[in-house]
């Protein structure tokens, strides 16, 4: 057994590496020289994808859902196998990683505030108390408390109805008028457990003040306290009641001076949530009119929906390597060595159904991937779950890479019955 940060062959615990992050992490891994390992339930693991296995030094099968035990069975793992790192993957489970860090002296994120970032009444507090710009909220128990908060007329109309604990647009609904509020406050308390590993989830509702405008994500990552700001991607997403997002952008396209804003806000909201050598993924929105990005969201992970690949092939900076250096507590490397532009275009039914045929031209630059395959079912656009498949293009331009995306996507056949 070795121990200890030695540049060469350190080796990380990344607990549940399956979510989309995995690859990148794994890519990223391989080019550092960093051997990685992974905590996770016996039964995740046995449904690992073969490349996921393969890179694998090693794994630490506990039960993430029992704190005490799975704290005790990874700290004797990581003293056993030199671990000198620990990065979560799953937002989750972004508090636990905090816990493990600090139980066996590694860097990581504070523990005493790393709950703000998996739940959205604690970040709600965090945000307030360090003045980071965010809607206004209140949290709510049930449908009669949410028509008490509601009438009081702080929050206005339209509000946004969220889970505490969630992602993927799961149980978010934008409401416009009091005689939807009960069915939007039952749609986010619908989910007591996460999959894949059973974990209790804070059922209690947010209601938040709607904020208009355009949408971008930016990611900060953070060694030994210090933040470094990566680039600003733009989002889109569906319009209505559900809003699932539909693609992301690198560069977002913003004038010099509003992507600094939005950087230094995304720093200030990961520091907030106690992120000190990790990542954090904030979601901004930017009224229209308004200099003022206000932070939807902050998770201690990177980013999903292939983020870490539209980022890297717009810009060089591969986030998943700098979340490795950070948990290390080496410097990131986070300038961008190419100024090019990419994006990722999501294929959403109009309406649920069963997939019957699926087919995405290929397009020289863009590349395809399907979520779904024919014979599965595809639920109502209500959440992310209902995508099919996606397109990333690349080009020199934004411009040119949405036009790619949008004749991929155009030509994209979708059959459902
Ligand atoms: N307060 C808000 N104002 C306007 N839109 C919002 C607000 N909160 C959430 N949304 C929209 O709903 C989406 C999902 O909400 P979010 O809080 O990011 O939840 P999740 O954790 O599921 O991603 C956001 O990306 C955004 O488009
Ligand atoms: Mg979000």
């Amino acid at each position: 057994m070795t121990a200890g940060t030695g540049p060469r062959g350190a080796r990380v615990l990344v607990i549940e590496p399956m979510g989309n992050a995995g690859r990148f992490l794994v890519e990223a891994a391989d080019q550092l020289g960093i051997r990685l390992y992974a905590a996770t339930h016996t039964e995740v693991h046995d449904g690992y994808a073969p490349w996921l296995r393969a890179a694998l030094d090693g794994v630490c099968a506990t039960d993430l859902a029992d704190t005490p035990r799975a704290l005790a069975e990874m700290e004797s793992f990581c003293r056993e196998h030199g671990i000198s790192g620990v990065a979560a993957c799953w937002e989750m489970l972004t508090p636990l990683a905090a816990l493990l860090s600090s139980r066996l002296g590694l860097p990581g994120n504070d523990p005493a505030r790393a709950h703000a970032a998996r739940n959205k009444i604690a970040m709600g507090d965090a945000f307030a108390v360090s003045g980071v710009p965010a809607p206004r909220w209140a949290a709510a128990r049930d449908p009669a408390e949410a028509h008490r908060v509601a009438s009081s007329r702080e929050l206005g109309w339209p509000l946004v109805v969220k889970p505490a604990e969630q992602g993927g647009s799961w149980g978010v609904s934008v409401v416009d008028a009091p005689g939807r509020l009960t069915g939007a406050v039952e749609a986010a308390q619908r989910y007591t457990h996460a999959s894949p590993h059973g974990l209790r989830l804070d059922t209690r509702v947010v209601l938040q003040e709607y904020v208009p405008g355009e949408e971008y994500s930016c990611d900060t990552v953070v060694t030994d306290g210090v933040a470094y700001p990566l680039p600003v991607v733009r989002k889109d997403t569906t319009s209505g009641a559900y809003r699932i997002e539909t693609g992301h952008t690198c560069p977002a396209g913003l004038a010099p001076a509003t992507a600094r804003l939005v950087r230094h806000t995304a720093a200030r909201a990961a520091l907030a949530v106690g992120i000190r050598n990790g990542v954090g993924h904030t979601e901004v929105k930017i009224p229209p009119g308004s200099q003022t990005p206000y932070v939807i969201e902050t998770g201690a992970r990177l980013p999903g929906d292939n983020i870490c690949e539209v980022v890297e092939a717009a810009t060089g900076v591969s986030e998943a390597a700098a979340y490795l250096q950070a948990v290390l507590g080496r410097a990131p490397q986070t300038e961008p060595s190419r100024a090019s532009a990419a994006t990722i275009r999501f294929l959403l039914p109009r309406s649920g159904g069963v997939l019957r045929r699926v087919a995405i031209p290929a397009v020289p630059g863009a590349h395809s991937e399907l979520h779904l395959q024919p014979g599965d079912m595809v639920p109502d656009p209500a959440d992310s779950s209902c995508r099919i498949g996606h397109v990333v293009a690349r080009a020199d331009t934004v411009a040119g890479a949405r036009l790619l995306a949008d004749q991929v996507t155009r030509r994209a056949r979708v059959e459902l019955s």
